[in-house]
């Protein structure tokens, strides 16, 4: 019988020497410098830095919302074992808020500030599992049960200024 190492399963998500900079008057600010990190699937993964370290750009590196011109990006993400970078921009956008998602640093400006909780979590409901009328109102509330907000039905006709910090950025009970 030969000994072999147990197998670790394919990560959920890889980032490969990711390295991010804009362009800033004449110069050229490095916000991200080679960065590498994986997580497994299940797994809870905290990227600790001090403030301007480049949490947020990694972040937004990832879910390919970084939109300032002249910014270059390099390196590899793959999630699931697919290439985000190479992705055609539609397609990307299946894999943004279907099998990847962010809760914003700020949630003030992240929520419309003038729809229901409802209606923008409806958006995404729609969009990604193709569900309208109630069987949607019915998901939105399986999620925000899932997020362990009280009395989910009343939140979803709540605007985003009637919740607190918290439950603006809410995240799946473990
Ligand atoms: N769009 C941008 N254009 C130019 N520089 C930027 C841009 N976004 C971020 N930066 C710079 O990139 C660096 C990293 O910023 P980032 O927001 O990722 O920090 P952070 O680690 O998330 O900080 P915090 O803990 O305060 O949220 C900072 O120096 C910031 O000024
Ligand atoms: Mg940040």
């Amino acid at each position: 019988m030969s000994l072999r190492e147990p197998l670790k399963p394919p990560p959920l998500l890889s980032v490969r020497d990711l390295s991010v900079r804009f362009c800033q008057g004449d110069g050229e600010v490095t916000a991200v410098a080679g960065v590498s990190f994986e997580i497994q699937r299940g797994e809870c993964f905290a990227l600790v830095g001090e403030s301007g370290s480049g949490k947020s750009v990694t972040a937004l590196s990832v879910m390919r919302l970084l939109l300032s011109q002249g910014t270059s990006l390099l390196g590899d993400v793959l999630l699931d074992g697919v290439d985000l970078f190479s992705l055609p921009e539609q397609a990307m956008e299946t894999f943004r808020g279907g099998r990847i998602g962010m809760v914003f640093q700020d949630p003030m400006t992240s929520l419309n500030p003038v729809l229901s909780i409802g209606y923008q979590l409806g958006e995404v409901i729609a969009r990604h599992q193709g569900l309208h009328g109630e069987q949607q109102r019915l998901e939105a509330i399986a999620w925000l049960d899932q997020v362990g907000l009280p009395d989910p039905p009343a939140q979803l006709k709540a605007f985003p200024h009637q919740l607190s910090g918290g439950m603006r950025q809410p995240r799946p009970l473990m």
